[in-house]
C-alpha cells in the first residue's frame, strides 16, 4: 500500500494592478455577463468570460430551468458558446464570477467538477494551459495557470485512444 499526496498551486492578488488590459477587460466582461445571468431559481448569478488565442473574449451566464437538471453553468455556456463559434481557436483563459443577494459577491467562487471537466477537454485538445481567474467584488483575483491544477485525477481522451 502507497500513499499519494497531490499537491495544486493558486496565486491571489489582491487587486488588479498586476494585470494587463486584456486581463481587466475579459475580467469586466465576466462581471458584465453574471449581470445578464437567468437564475430565477437560485438567484445565484454566475458570470463567464473566455479569452480565445486570437483576442476574442466571448462571454456566457448559466441559465436556469424550471426543470432544474436542463440549466447549465455559466462556465460551459461559455465555453460551449466559444468552441460552437470558434472551433479551432484555443481557449487562453476564463475568468468567472459571481452575484448573489444584490451585491457581487466578495467570496471567490471556484466552479463545479462538471465545469472543471468541461475546461479540461479544451486544455487537452489544445495542448495548451488554460488559466483560470477566479474574481471576488472587491478586485481579489485567485488565478490558477492550468486547469489540470483544478481537478486531480481529471478524466482525458488519452484512456479512450488507450483502449482503442
Ligand atoms: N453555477 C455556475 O454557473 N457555475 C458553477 O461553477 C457552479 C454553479 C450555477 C448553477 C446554478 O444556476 C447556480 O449557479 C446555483 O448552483
Amino acid at each position: 500500500m502507497k500513499k499519494i499526496k497531490l499537491e495544486t498551486t493558486a496565486t491571489l492578488y489582491e487587486d488588479y494592478s498586476s494585470f494587463s488590459d486584456e486581463e481587466k477587460l475579459l475580467f469586466s466582461k465576466a462581471r458584465e455577463a453574471c449581470h445578464d445571468a437567468y437564475a430565477p431559481y437560485s438567484k445565484f448569478y454566475v458570470g463567464a468570460a473566455v479569452l480565445l488565442e486570437n483576442g476574442i473574449i466571448l462571454k456566457g451566464n448559466n441559465q436556469e430551468n424550471a426543470a432544474y437538471p436542463s440549466g447549465l453553468c455559466a462556465e460551459r455556456v461559455a465555453l460551449f458558446y466559444a468552441s460552437a463559434t470558434y472551433p479551432t481557436i484555443p481557449v487562453k483563459a476564463i475568468a468567472v464570477t459571481v452575484h448573489y443577494n444584490g451585491s457581487d459577491l466578495e467570496d471567490i467562487v471556484s466552479p463545479c467538477g462538471a465545469c472543471r471537466q468541461v475546461m479540461a477537454e479544451y486544455e487537452h485538445k489544445s495542448g495548451k494551459p488554460i488559466v483560470l481567474y477566479l474574481l471576488s467584488a472587491n478586485e481579489q483575483v485567485c488565478q490558477i495557470d492550468s486547469i489540470k491544477d483544478t481537478l486531480p485525477f481529471l478524466f482525458t481522451a488519452d484512456i479512450l485512444k488507450a483502449s482503442s
